[in-house]
């Protein structure tokens, strides 16, 4: 009855507290309180328990060794292989059941499932594969692909032999490949020759190409999926390029022993956004991180061998390796992967999804729940969702709006969410609420997790008073923390550390890691996380640096200067603004509006599109030259502008109001 929804909309509206559904505490992974005061006694020793969720090879001997702040080592001593805890050690008990279920863009014909047994030959397979073209332990193999399959197994055969992987997301430009490939000094590359959007076929073998030809270094060996078939763009390969079926075809039924490393062995890079044009190689090791995803893929995403987890991120960034891939796989569950998009055919796509395949949980991030918001509920209400027992969000913060329609409409209000902070750094996740313990309040990630020292601070590193704004910082090491960026430990300290710590002191007291994210604390110790402090941008829940999209800017013929900010979007969160500033000589126009968008896509991918671009004859800036990115976000976001009586040039800035507002 129409009378009976608005009046629970005008109550949802008015709710700020949300306790844990009752079903879901009574058979919760975590349910119990005490778990907070226990991790904080225990400390570090708390972590032995994420530890006793893997197998090791041998037992590890210390838990944490922080004699060389910030240079953590976790659990050393120990060695496991992570393959061998995601795949062998299920065989026993859940090697019928599907480890993978997939489903492919085009038709339902395209959805493949692999059970455990099955993914495991295909991991021995192509590991052995990997090892006959001459792979070896620490050689790092680079993969640029799609939502496939292979993606995960080439991650896994890596993990098997010891060689760490590095994954460039696939939408970004074969420039970003080059870098990657180049910073991580890596021979091998795992790609496919495209895949299916929208209905589709799009190529990504030439995109490859592109980016291959701008490595400066030898390349041994490509590997190609061919992920089209019949609708491939025909390509012929290089001598060094193979194809991934017929590798894996030519060692079937091979077996790889998996190789034992040690718990600070290197699994994996990834390249993530910072304040520089340069990406940063973030290190993640074997067991710290490994027991850090599978320990917050329990307690936080209550995952149970028996669900089927879905999350819709991709692969290609943090959130897909850790809580697709290794937390869940880890755990012995069953993990979803989609190719396509959430509109295609039909905006109902994710529920018919997760109707078909009774999905347990979907973990997701704000910009996607805010289009679906837009698209209307009617999608979600036409299927049914009673599958689903827990809901979760990251990537960017979430409003209390959008936070209570996913309650409501994909949640039947029987669901919690967990609204989960954390960063490609921290490896896994670090504030959240424990869905089976915690009150929820929408908006607020929540508290810290058990044995995670997170507080905010001022400028002085000072605790800030409840309801006041500063700056996050996490007091105390964890085990799935990043343990350096690439081959510059000195970037590592300067970045995450030299803000808050005595980096003079080898007392680990002494030492604060500082994320980069302002924020705020309430009187039950919730935090909310207000966004980025630094020069990174967060559009629709991706990470882009400023001044990457600057340099490709400026790289364009004719562009003099730029300045990118981020400007508020209703779907994306964040949208790329320039301002840009042209060459004598070179008209202000369509013409030159289309080529620094072309030039952004090539540098960096469509990811990084700029949403508008501002011609400007300067930008404003202080008497000693600094841009005032301030007050371009403000005109960006059609705000009051600040103080601009500091300025060198203030007229500038009616100027470039009046263009923006179209007056
Ligand atoms: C932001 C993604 C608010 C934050 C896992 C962080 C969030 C950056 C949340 C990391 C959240 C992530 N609430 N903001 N629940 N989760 N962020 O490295 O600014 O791609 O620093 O890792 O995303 O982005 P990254």
């Amino acid at each position: 009855m129409p009378d009976d929804t608005a009046e629970l909309e005008a109550r949802l509206e008015e709710q700020d507290e949300f306790e844990p559904p009752e079903e879901f505490v009574s058979q919760a992974n975590v349910s119990d309180a005490s778990v907070y005061e226990e991790f904080e006694e225990e400390w570090p020793e708390c972590w032995e328990r994420a530890a006793e969720l893997l197998d090791w090879d041998e037992e590890y001997d210390t838990v944490l060794d922080d004699s060389n702040p910030p240079f953590y080592e976790w659990f050393t001593g120990g060695k496991l292989n992570a393959s061998a805890n995601c795949l062998d050690r299920h065989l026993d008990d859940r090697g019928d059941e599907a480890a993978i279920e997939w489903v492919g863009e085009p038709s339902d014909e395209d959805d493949r499932t692999y059970t455990y047994e099955e993914l495991h030959r295909e991991v021995n397979e192509f590991a052995a594969a990997l090892k006959e073209m001459g792979v070896g332990e620490d050689d790092v193999v680079t993969m640029y692909m799609p939502m496939i399959p292979e993606l995960p197994i080439a991650m896994l055969a890596c993990a098997r032999i010891g060689a760490p992987h590095s994954v460039v997301f696939a939408g970004f430009s074969a420039d970003a490949l080059a870098t990657r490939m180049e910073s991580a000094d890596s021979e091998y590359l795992v790609t496919a020759n495209g895949y299916f959007r929208r209905g589709d076929a799009l190529d990504h073998y030439e995109k490859t190409r592109e980016g291959l030809g701008d490595v400066g270094h030898n390349v041994s060996d490509v590997v190609v999926v061919d992920r089209l078939g019949e609708h491939g763009h025909g390509h012929d390969l290089e001598s060094n390029e193979h194809y991934y079926q017929d590798l894996v075809e030519e060692q079937e039924g091979a077996e790889v022993e998996p190789v034992s490393r040690d718990a600070e062995d290197m699994l994996f890079l990834m390249y993530t956004s910072g304040t520089t044009g340069q990406p940063k190689g973030v290190k993640h090791t074997t067991g710290g991180y490994l027991a850090w995803t599978a320990w917050t893929s329990q307690a936080v995403l209550d995952v149970k061998p028996e669900d089927t987890y879905f999350c819709s991120a991709d692969i290609g960034w943090i959130t897909g390796h850790s809580y697709i891939v290794y937390g869940p796989l880890a755990l012995g569950t069953t993990t979803m992967m989609y190719e396509g998009t959430p509109d295609h055919p039909e905006r109902d796509r994710l529920w018919e999804i997760i109707e078909e395949y009774g999905a347990t949980q979907l973990y997701t991030a704000p910009t996607a729940i805010r289009a679906f918001m837009k698209w209307g509920e009617k999608h979600p209400d036409q299927h049914d969702l009673s599958s689903l027992r827990l809901l979760g969000t990251v990537g960017e913060p979430i409003n209390p709006k959008a936070w209570k329609w996913y309650y409501k409409h994909v949640g039947g209000e029987d669901c919690p969410i967990v609204d989960t902070w954390w960063q490609t750094e921290t490896g896994g996740m670090m504030v959240t609420t424990l869905p089976g313990v915690n009150t929820m309040k929408p908006g607020s990630a929540g508290p810290p997790l058990p044995g995670v020292d997170a507080r905010v601070v001022d400028t002085n590193g000072e605790e800030v008073e409840a309801g006041r704004a500063g700056y996050l910082t996490v007091q105390k090491p964890w085990p799935g923390m990043l343990r350096t960026l690439y081959q510059n430990d000195e970037r590592y300290v300067q970045e995450y550390w030299a803000e808050y710590s005595d980096t003079d002191s080898d007392d680990p007291d002494d030492w604060v890691y500082f994320p980069e994210d302002g924020a705020k604390i309430d009187e039950d110790g919730y935090i909310t996380v207000l966004g980025r402090v630094d020069d990174v941008l967060n559009v629709s829940g991706h990470r882009l640096g400023t001044m990457e999209i600057e340099s490709a800017i400026v790289g364009v013929e004719g562009v003099a200067e730029a300045a990118v900010v981020g400007g508020k979007h209703d779907v994306k969160g964040e949208a790329v603004y320039a301002y840009v500033i042209t060459e004598d000589g070179y008209e202000e126009g369509d013409e030159m509006r289309d080529r620094i968008v072309e030039g952004v896509e090539d540098a960096i991918g469509p990811i990084a599109r700029p949403e508008a671009v501002i011609f400007t004859p300067e930008l404003p800036k202080t008497r000693s030259g600094k841009i005032m990115r301030r007050l371009l976000e403000d005109i960006a976001n059609d705000e009051e502008l600040g103080n601009t009586s500091t300025l060198r040039n203030p007229d500038v800035v009616e100027d470039i109001q009046r263009k923006v507002s179209g007056d």
